[in-house]
């Protein structure tokens, strides 16, 4: 009797893995949308669907970007300091204008120079690795230096490179619930960057004060685009090493076919999960249908990268051998909405490290690649060459893997659940635009 408890005990525990995970993740999102309301119309959903999708999301009303959407708290308590200088959180207006100028500026590097910069960072980064090692990790310091060059137009210091890689982390584990969020470890790079404002390549956009302008560097290049990067090159390394057959053509192939396995993982696993815009006025969809002004539109990327490709759920890089302007695919954004201001920079960067990468090692991994990639993506890393012996490795790994997504889970859970929580009650956003809206009023008052 005691046997048969014990053996039903440890059969129980040996499941756990494959099941509670996911039931932990369904729970937070429950638990999430208590606490945050259901404000949002999901797009595609109910009110628009997949055909309207562009249409919604690229008409001049869907334009809002922070203000009047209680998401926008959680997002800029996530993203802080300085959230409010952020390109991708400032309303439409000079302030946005001049910003996103400085940054189409810093980003205007010609192709050569782009991939000659990034071999040069995926060297040092790749320099003495093997083994067992977390994609995301060893590109972060990759993707530090190159924004580090992007802006200041000389070599990244060790102590800058640091700085950078520890917000950056900072930032991306707390978006994931994985870890919370250290602000003293974040303003150690405002100050950082404050001290170095005078040296930045492009001059700086007027009317900011220093500190604006270092949250402004701080939001666009030392997280988005160094978390972005990394998070991209993890999932398209993850892919590789889960497609030996794709792998070695991407090794050997030309640089069109890598530049759809590119667009085949960024479809797979778009970086967003949601954007969101608060309309400013009501867009009319019909005779009868309209969305209010003030509404929360929320895009969701992976069901419209879904809808309209046959075994959506299929690894498949010649689904971009013809056309490809007609496709669900929109990795960079709308163009007609605030796109990502990297859309041509960034594949050329992530091509140029694949390269490096797959000239140095041949990788190989049984974890699990999800969209939020919250295990880092482990994988092996085996120079060419040398005999590949990994099947004990990944054998291991797999075990690891799923034992780390019980206690993830559980951990996500927990860190989630109070940061939701701390957000709402620290309310950012609205306060930002609630205190703007009284010293306005302040100054009408004689
Ligand atoms: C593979 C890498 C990247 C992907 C897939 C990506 C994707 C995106 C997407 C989908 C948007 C638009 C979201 C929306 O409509 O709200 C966006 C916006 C943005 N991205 Fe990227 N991004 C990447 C890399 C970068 C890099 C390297 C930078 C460097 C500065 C960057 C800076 C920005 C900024 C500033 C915005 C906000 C644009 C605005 O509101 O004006 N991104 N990105």
């Amino acid at each position: 009797m005691l046997i048969a408890a014990l053996a039903l005990a440890l059969a129980a525990l040996a499941g756990l893995p494959w099941w509670l995970p996911g039931r932990i993740v369904a729970l937070r999102v429950r638990l999430f949308n208590r606490i945050n309301g259901d404000e949002g119309i999901p797009v595609p959903g109910d009110l628009v669907g997949v055909d309207r999708f562009r249409e919604v999301y690229s008409h001049p009303a869907a334009g809002g970007r922070s203000r009047g959407a209680a998401l926008s708290d959680l997002f800029w308590y996530w993203l802080s300091p300085g959230p409010e200088m952020h390109q991708e959180h400032l309303e439409a207006g000079e302030r946005y204008d001049a910003v996103a100028r400085t940054t189409r500026r810093l980003l205007a590097v010609p192709r050569v120079r782009a991939e000659e910069l990034t071999r040069r960072c995926a060297a040092r980064a790749l320099t003495g690795l093997r083994g067992p090692v977390r994609l995301r990790d060893v590109m972060m310091p990759l993707w530090a230096e190159f924004a580090y060059e992007l802006v200041f137009a000389e070599p990244c210091p060790r102590e800058a490179r640091d700085l950078i890689t520890g917000n950056a982390d900072d930032v991306v584990s707390s978006l994931k619930c994985t870890g919370l969020r250290h602000m003293k470890r974040r303003l150690r790079l405002t100050r950082y960057l404050l001290g170095r404002l005078s040296q930045v390549r492009v001059p700086l956009p007027d009317g900011l004060t220093p500190l604006e302008q270092a949250y402004y560097l701080q939001g666009a290049f030392f997280n988005t685009a160094v978390v972005q990067l990394s998070e991209a090159m993890a999932h398209l390394l993850m892919v590789l090493a889960r497609h030996p057959a794709a792998q070695q053509e991407a090794r050997t192939g030309d640089d069109r076919h890598l530049d759809h396995v590119i667009d085949e993982t960024l479809r797979l696993y778009p970086l967003f999960g949601i954007a969101h815009r608060i309309t400013t006025a009501g867009i009319p969809l019909g005779e009868h249908d309209t969305i209010p002004a003030g509404s929360v539109l929320c895009f969701d990327y992976p069901a419209f990268h879904r809808a309209g490709f046959d075994d959506p759920d299929r690894f498949d890089p010649s689904r971009f051998d013809g056309p490809s302007r007609e496709l669900n695919h929109i990795p960079f954004g709308v163009a007609a909405n605030r796109p990502c201001p990297a859309w041509r920079l960034a594949p050329i960067a992530m091509r140029t490290a694949a390269r490096e990468v797959l000239r140095r090692y041949v990788l190989d991994t049984s974890a699990t690649h999800t969209r939020s990639l919250p295990n880092r993506g482990p994988c092996l890393l085996t120079p060419v060459g040398e005999p590949r012996r990994v099947r004990a490795a990944l054998a291991l790994m797999r075990v690891r893997d799923r034992w780390e997504d019980v206690w993830r889970s559980l951990v996500q859970l927990v860190l989630g659940t109070y940061m939701v929580w701390d957000a709402r009650r620290r309310r950012l956003c609205h306060r930002h635009f609630h205190d703007l809206a009284e010293n306005r009023d302040a100054r009408r008052v004689p």
